[in-house]
């Protein structure tokens, strides 16, 4: 027998243990936390099941939860009160994620990321500014810059555009460097497909188009090379983090960005691939907790050194 025995390395527990190509640590995890401005008890996220929408009376001490499950890093999303076409509480100094991260940062040593976008706080569910029912870079630009400018003076960590306008990552960065937040790193979506996977997020923080739908600013899914520009593009632009997203749909775009790049790859396990996974589970088709890891892994080996998730804390907690 000439053929590589490669069960012997399979044999026992501790040589598996020992061979093991890739681990998950409580530090590449970031879990999504979503704050309500319109609510004033904690509200279920049906479609998300264990995750739910938190009014701004107690965000700090969910988020004080999390870290005493050890979560050590969050990314915020607001659902404000007030929406209107040009989305002006998305950059209100006393916007709810403005508040929330104030609050937050008082509260607990969470690493807070926070989302950069429009479309929770438009009237009309676009992530950018519209012309003529058509989304604007060069109007919507400027916003964002006051968003990330808004969001680092309240003491967030990082800010992560969403929202795929071109030249996002410039501008904020030269943004957040003249309002003298030279130290605040971006973490840019700079990989994000047109996915049906978004459908719960949407659900939750309210953020579906009012009409038409995301095909003129976010990926098509047939694409490839298109990814790797964006991503190059972002690279160059500034970009602290690159992101990737969906996840388990797009690890051969994982796996080149880690390959072309030297700068940590995050990777967005988004609601509905979470969402699959736990109603599925819910039903008893399949054991929940070892998709989850799996899913998680098959990430992590793609060459993700980061990983959103709605599963974070009950990963890092084991519960
Ligand atoms: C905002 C944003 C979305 C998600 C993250 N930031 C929604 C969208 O693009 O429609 C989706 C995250 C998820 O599905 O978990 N632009």
């Amino acid at each position: 027998m000439h053929s590589d025995r490669l069960r012997r390395m399979r044999s026992s527990p501790a040589l598996r243990r020992m061979t093991s190509e890739n681990t998950i640590n409580p530090a590449d995890l970031v879990q999504p936390v979503f704050v309500d401005e319109t609510i004033a008890a904690e509200r279920p996220i049906g479609c998300l099941p264990g995750i739910s929408a938190h009014p701004l009376s107690g965000i700090a001490d969910h988020v004080k939860e999390l870290e005493e499950s050890g979560v050590q890093a969050i990314m915020l999303f607001g659902i404000p009160v007030h929406k209107d076409a040009v989305g002006s509480s998305a950059y209100d100094t006393d916007g709810v994620v403005q508040k929330a991260v104030r609050s937050i940062k008082g509260a607990c040593d969470v690493v807070v990321m926070a989302d950069v976008c429009l479309c929770e706080y438009t009237d009309h569910g676009h992530c950018g500014i519209l012309s003529e029912g058509r989304v604007v870079d060069e109007a919507t630009l400027p916003l964002l810059q006051r968003i990330a400018v808004t969001l680092a003076y309240a003491g967030a960590d990082l800010v992560a555009p969403s929202g795929m306008m071109d030249g996002a990552v410039s501008s904020i960065r030269s943004s957040l460097d003249l309002a003298g937040h030279v130290g605040v790193p971006i973490m840019s979506y700079a990989a994000k497909y047109n996915s049906a996977f978004y459908g719960p997020f949407r659900e939750a923080a309210c953020s579906s188009p009012k009409m038409g739908d995301r095909s003129s600013y976010q990926m098509d899914v047939s694409n490839y090379r298109e990814a790797l520009r964006s991503v190059a593009r972002d690279v160059k632009d500034g970009a602290d983090i690159i992101m990737v997203k969906p996840a388990i749909s797009s690890l051969d775009i994982i796996r080149a960005c880690r390959d072309s790049h030297e700068l940590p790859v995050a990777a967005y396990q988004v609601s509905g691939e979470y969402a699959m996974i736990m109603c599925a589970a819910d039903q008893g088709i399949i054991d929940g907790a070892r998709a989850m890891a799996e899913s998680l892994m098959a990430i992590k080996r793609a060459g993700a050194d980061i990983i959103i998730s709605y599963y974070a804390r009950q990963y890092i907690s084991g519960r």
